[in-house]
């Protein structure tokens, strides 16, 4: 069929945004971190003979992102290289979102002179990544048959950065910890800390330690401590 008889159309349908009784997408919104990858599911089973436009709307602007109609895909010029449809289910994947991005995603569905139509909403949440230090335990505190190994995380956002304890890289040994959620500072930034206790026995046993600070799926921010025989050595691998 012509294309351009089919959009003729569809089109005026999609705009009404009648869904033809079927959830085309879930009710959202979508939330997201900045950087992360997401995807845009959608509810209905897609077919492959399916043409599928997914529009992007904010304030300012409508634009179509991507369109893909089998066995083409064709994306906008602004989400070159960032940009795909799943062609087996019709899924969006935007990488490493942008503040930009925020806004109302519609896809249009084409199908036996139909049109399937929905619309959900994407929040990209701002992020600033903490700074993390460990604290090695100083040469007086192992004299000590305890001692406490302290992680900090200061300034970053939003509040939901967690830091995670590794010893010899598994997360599978527990001692005591101690964990201070976020706390609000002047610039509007977040600084969160978290501790644990060692035996100097234990201690003697550890490879290494490291604090991790994790965000949604975003790559973790890591900290290192390695124990030398001897001596102690700092590794910093950010
Ligand atoms: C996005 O969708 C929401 C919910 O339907 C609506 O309230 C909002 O006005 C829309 N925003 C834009 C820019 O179209
Ligand atoms: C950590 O790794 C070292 C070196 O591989 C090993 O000797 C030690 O028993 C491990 N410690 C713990 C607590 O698993
Ligand atoms: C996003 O996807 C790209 C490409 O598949 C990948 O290289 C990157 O590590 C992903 N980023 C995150 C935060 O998952």
């Amino acid at each position: 069929m012509d294309l351009f008889i089919l959009k003729s159309l569809v089109f005026p349908l999609c705009f009404i945004g009648h869904s033809v009784g079927e959830n085309v997408l879930p009710a959202g919104p979508v939330e997201a971190y900045l950087g992360e990858n997401i995807t845009l599911k959608i509810l209905v089973a897609k077919k492959q003979e399916d043409i599928i436009i997914w529009y992007f709307k904010n304030e300012k602007e409508f634009l179509s992102v991507a369109t893909l109609k089998p066995p083409n895909l064709n994306v906008n010029d602004r989400y070159k290289g960032r940009v795909s449809i799943d062609s087996a289910n019709g899924y969006l994947t935007l990488t490493s979102v942008k503040l930009e991005d925020r806004g109302n995603y519609t896809i249009n569905i084409l199908r036996d002179l139909l049109g399937l139509t929905g619309m959900i909403k994407l929040n990209v949440a701002d992020v600033t990544p903490p700074t993390l230090t460990l604290l090695p335990p100083s040469g007086e505190e192992l004299q000590q048959e305890k001692f406490t190994l302290t992680c900090l995380a200061n300034n970053g956002l939003p509040s939901n950065w967690r830091l995670h304890w590794y010893v010899n890289t598994s997360s599978q040994i527990k001692w005591e910890e101690e964990w201070n959620p976020g706390m609000l500072q002047e610039d509007n930034l977040y600084s969160w800390s978290s501790s644990m206790t060692i035996s100097v026995d234990n201690w003697r046993k550890i490879f290494s330690v490291t604090c991790r600070a994790r965000l949604g799926s975003l790559a973790p921010l890591t900290v290192t401590l390695k124990a030398q025989p001897d001596s102690l050595d700092t590794n910093f691998n950010l």
